[in-house]
């Protein structure tokens, strides 16, 4: 009968998760050592993995694709880096962006694709017969392909299956260890989100001359504030809407810590659920980070506006799919406008600071309304696209192909005798 079938499945899948507890328990410092071979990231399961160093590293060499990739000489360079191998792509929850950079950067790059993107229609289906557990199907993929990028709603599933794959390392008749790309789980972590927000948020803060970003120059900048440095670090980072469950937030303020003298604001309903989750507030605090909660985009800190004080500011939407009755009940009575853009309070924003958005944006809510998407300011599609050069950076470093990537990109550049377009 399917329903016991399906239930006796779903059990094997939770016992089978039950036993990495005690890895999945230990502090970070731990597990990420777990997550390495040879100095390189092999699996990418938490953004605290992306030491800053490593982050410097993996933004210049999305510079690198980014400028290689403009023209076709460049892309065909490109294809050949990693055409030797193949990606699963395991997204059984929905996604636009991740799954659509991912499966592009990996043709980029030469990798070949095949996707599971619903359960449903695998042998791990809960509702046929042949009851395979979720790890055996992971199993299976690390034995047809080089690498599985994985989305779930699962917490700590794709942690899970990195240990898996590293116990397999470890047996006599079993070395197929493939890696383990994070690539959103549960509410928890977004690891390669977090990369391209920070890889555009490098990008914005050097002020350089864009072409297609007609944005505000450092010269004429600085004259208006005097204090403003052309980096990451030295900034306060404004973030807005549901904190509390939104992975991509948690991922990036994770990233953000690892820079010096930055400050962050949290802005979001006054409720436990949807404010920065105490985990993470003692991680600010341990780091000694400086931060504030409000309650507000209109909120005033020291008397002054919140909007007027900060450098960057990260709009997220509210996670409807993680609601429950009360929680309805809490977003009928709030006013949720306080979490809202309007073209008025971008105005209030210093003339340089971006507006970041993971997006999905909700369209009917409307915490960022399309009458923004003009605004200078408004680096959320820029945002998207850098996904496909941070992505790329990301497996060319997995897959120990930085050096063919540079020397590739020394030789376009020497060829069109034109180092200067360089941006590294
Ligand atoms: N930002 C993001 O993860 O979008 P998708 O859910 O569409 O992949």
């Amino acid at each position: 009968m399917p329903a016991a079938n399906s239930l006796d499945t779903q059990d094997i899948n939770v016992r089978e998760m039950e036993e990495y507890r005690p890895l999945l328990h230990r502090p970070l410092r731990k597990k990420i050592i777990d997550f390495e071979r040879d100095g390189r990231l092999k699996h990418v399961i938490l953004a605290t993995q992306f030491t800053r160093p490593l982050l410097e590293e993996l933004c210049d060499l999305a510079d690198m694709v980014r400028e290689l990739a403009s023209d076709p000489e460049g892309r065909r360079k490109l294809s050949k880096l990693l055409s030797h191998l193949q990606a699963m792509m395991y997204f059984t929850q929905p996604s636009t962006r991740t799954f659509l950079s991912f499966s592009a950067v990996c043709r980029l790059l030469g990798i070949g694709t095949e996707q599971v993107r619903d359960s449903a229609v695998s042998s791990e289906s809960s509702e046929g017969v042949k009851r395979e557990s979720r790890f055996d199907s992971i199993r299976m993929f690390s034995s047809y392909f080089d690498l599985i990028i994985m989305r779930s709603s699962i917490p700590d599933l794709a942690e899970c299956c990195a240990y898996l794959m590293n116990e397999l390392e470890n047996q006599e008749f079993n070395t197929r260890n493939i890696p383990i790309i994070n690539a959103g789980s549960g509410a928890d972590q977004h690891p390669t989100q977090a990369l391209l927000d920070l890889y555009t948020i490098r990008r914005t803060f050097r002020f350089a001359d864009e072409k297609r970003t007609p944005r505000p120059q450092f010269e004429v900048l600085s004259d208006a504030y005097p204090n403003l440095t052309a980096d990451v670090s030295n900034k306060t980072f404004a973030f807005c809407g549901d904190l509390g469950r939104g992975r991509t937030v948690r991922s990036l303020v994770e990233l953000l810590m690892k820079f010096d003298n930055v400050s962050m604001v949290f802005i979001s309903p006054d409720h436990p659920k949807f404010q920065l989750s105490d985990d993470l507030i003692s991680r600010l605090r341990d780091q000694g980070v400086s931060f504030e909660e409000v309650d507000s985009l209109d909120a005033r800190l020291d008397g002054i506006p919140v909007l007027h004080q900060i450098d960057c500011l990260y709009m997220t939407r509210i996670q409807q799919e993680h609601n429950n009755q009360e929680d309805n009940d809490f977003f009928a009575s709030a006013d949720m406008t306080h979490y809202h853009l309007t073209p008025e309070r971008v105005d209030q924003m210093r003339s340089y600071a971006p507006i970041l958005h993971p997006f999905p944006r909700d369209s009917v809510a409307g915490e960022i309304p399309t009458a923004i998407d003009g605004n200078p300011r408004a680096m959320y599609f820029h945002q998207a696209r850098n996904g496909l050069w941070a992505r790329a950076a990301l497996l060319v470093h997995i897959f120990n192909a930085d050096r063919a990537l540079t020397q590739a990109y020394r030789e376009h550049y020497a060829d069109l005798h034109d180092f200067n377009r360089a941006v590294l």
